[in-house]
């Protein structure tokens, strides 16, 4: 394994990815509420750019006692990366497939351990 700098912690915007190449591979660093999470930039479906997606807060929905939706919002607590591709949606925090038939699949983007030291961002990939 080795670790490389990816920027300061203050050079982050919530949300947006840093892209990072490393040899020929790419890996997109997160922030959200100041955590950070970092995928390869490839899609476990058929190696898209998963991570030059959107981020999409989670649509939720509350139901009314005679179990029709009642209220349609979106979460500002739970977003999911949109693969550009074919759309499949993946947990910010986990990488894993949203949806039962891609939980189904078990379609995970490929996590990378992230570190801070010292405001700085890191990433260990082997
Ligand atoms: S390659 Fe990502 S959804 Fe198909």
């Amino acid at each position: 394994m080795a670790t490389y700098k990816v920027a300061r912690i203050e050079e982050f915007e919530e949300l947006k990815p840093k892209l990072v190449k490393i040899g020929p591979k790419e890996v997109a660093v997160y922030m959200h509420k100041n955590c950070f999470f970092a995928y390869l930039n490839e899609c476990p479906h058929q190696g898209g750019p998963a991570c030059e997606g959107a981020v999409w807060g989670d649509l939720l929905c509350e139901l009314a006692s005679n179990k029709t939706i009642a209220k349609k919002y979106t979460s500002t607590d739970t977003y999911n990366i949109i693969c550009p591709w074919h759309g499949l949606e993946f947990d910010l925090q986990t990488g894993i497939a949203r949806g039962t038939i891609c939980s189904d699949m078990k379609l995970t983007l490929r996590k990378i351990n992230v570190s801070v030291e010292a405001g700085e961002v890191n990433i260990e990939v082997g």
